[in-house]
């Protein structure tokens, strides 16, 4: 069994920096009636394909490697490839005005519609996936092109979210057929880091109030997952707001996804923001792992990304420095660029979230330097989340 997916390959990364950046781990894939292997790539459904897939470059820095649109015979809508590390990302958008995203786009705004998942066997995973009431999307069916063939197929999770599940293993093309290969037109100035993350660490859902634990439930039923760590009540609550948290992930734990749902506060948590704004469940963010993270920070902000503030008094506070113990940068240089700390029992990491990056309140993303810890920052959830509600007061949806 090969430790390291043909993404990972292609990135030049190894097992071992795959175990700092997002906590790989062997496991038996035979005793597994789900096998995953590991993240096929997150599908993006957007109101503009074009601008979006270069802010993804011209911000993010990374690279377009594929395309599908009217040129290539697909006048439904047109799909920019984008990749960074092992990180493949695909942005869709409306072309023909009765294209079935122009519909899901009014209903979500930008968004994640598939968080697609490559398994060995698709066949196996959608009987098993049957057997244990998942919703069958698309039968498994073979896509073929001068390039190989790909097995394919997808079920449903959240919202109307799905995954697609890929076996790609005969396939050589730069995607899928009806996908061409598609050099990037952005010049990366000179000096500028090779990319700004490796990996994609986590997806977090957000599911309706009364529904997280359902999800983790299919989660162990349908797709074999195990849960990883378990939040709840005071450790994210804070006066106003509070949610409640359950982890579950694959096998080798390359896929984790947090499941969160609104707690009843005061006032309307940040999961209450996001159902209202995107029209249901989803996905809240996506935590990409770089192994330099104030080089990518540096290097976000200066494209105009902007993250959350993070109070002086996280750094000030002399518990903190107790708490997080020897880090590899020092806490001033951390306290600079607002980059979170937190520290378990097996190491640390380090964390930032941005704002929401489109129009909507909904979908962000959090960097993250992992040093040996497993977990997902629950030592920074009261301080993120305050940050947090700051700006949903600002929104007025607090
Ligand atoms: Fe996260």
């Amino acid at each position: 069994m090969e430790l390291l997916t043909d993404e990972e390959r292609l990135a030049e990364l190894s097992v071992d920096q795959l175990k700092q950046l997002v906590g790989l781990v062997e496991y038996d894939p035979l005793a597994d009636p789900f096998p995953v292997v590991g993240w096929d790539a997150v599908v993006w459904v957007v109101g503009n394909a074009a601008q979006a897939a270069k802010f993804y470059q011209l911000a993010f820095g990374m690279d377009l490697v594929a395309y599908s649109g009217p040129e290539t015979g697909n006048r439904d809508h047109s799909a920019y490839v984008l990749k960074s590390g092992a990180v493949r990302f695909v942005i869709q958008g409306a072309v023909a005005p009765d294209s079935p995203l122009v519909a899901r786009h009014a209903k979500h705004g930008d968004g994640v519609s598939d968080i697609a998942l490559e398994v060995t066997d698709v066949d196996k995973c959608v009987a098993y996936a049957r057997t244990q009431g998942a919703r069958v999307l698309d039968e498994p069916h073979d896509l073929t092109d001068e390039h190989g063939t790909v097995r394919i197929a997808a079920i449903a999770t959240y919202g109307d979210t799905r995954h697609t599940l890929v076996d790609r293993s005969a396939y050589h093309g730069p995607y899928l057929p009806g996908y061409v290969a598609r050099p990037s037109t952005v010049v990366k100035p000179d000096g500028s880091p090779r990319r700004l993350f490796q990996a994609l660490d986590h997806v977090v859902g957000n599911v309706e109030l009364g529904h997280m634990d359902e999800w983790v439930a299919f989660y162990n039923r349908v797709m074999g997952f195990v849960n990883m760590a378990e939040f709840i009540g005071d450790d994210i609550a804070t006066d106003y707001s509070a949610l409640m948290s359950k982890v579950v992930a694959n096998g080798n734990h390359r896929v984790k996804f947090p499941l969160n749902e609104p707690a009843v506060g005061k006032k309307r948590s940040q999961i209450d923001e996001f159902l209202d704004f995107y029209g249901g469940p989803g996905a809240q963010h996506l935590a990409l792992a770089t192994n330099d993270i104030l080089t990518t920070v540096d290097s976000l902000r200066a494209a105009g990304v902007e993250f959350l503030a993070t109070p002086d008094s996280y750094y000030e506070d002399p518990q903190l420095r107790a708490r997080i113990g020897n880090v590899r940068v020092p806490v001033e240089e951390l306290h600079k660029r607002g980059i979170l700390v937190d520290r378990d029992e097996d190491g640390y990491l380090l964390q930032i979230f941005t704002k929401p990056l489109g129009d909507r309140p909904t979908v962000f993303f959090e960097f993250i330097e992992r040093h040996g810890s497993l977990g997902f920052g629950k030592g920074n959830f009261k301080a993120l989340f305050q940050a947090i509600e700051r700006e949903q007061e600002l929104r007025g949806n607090l």
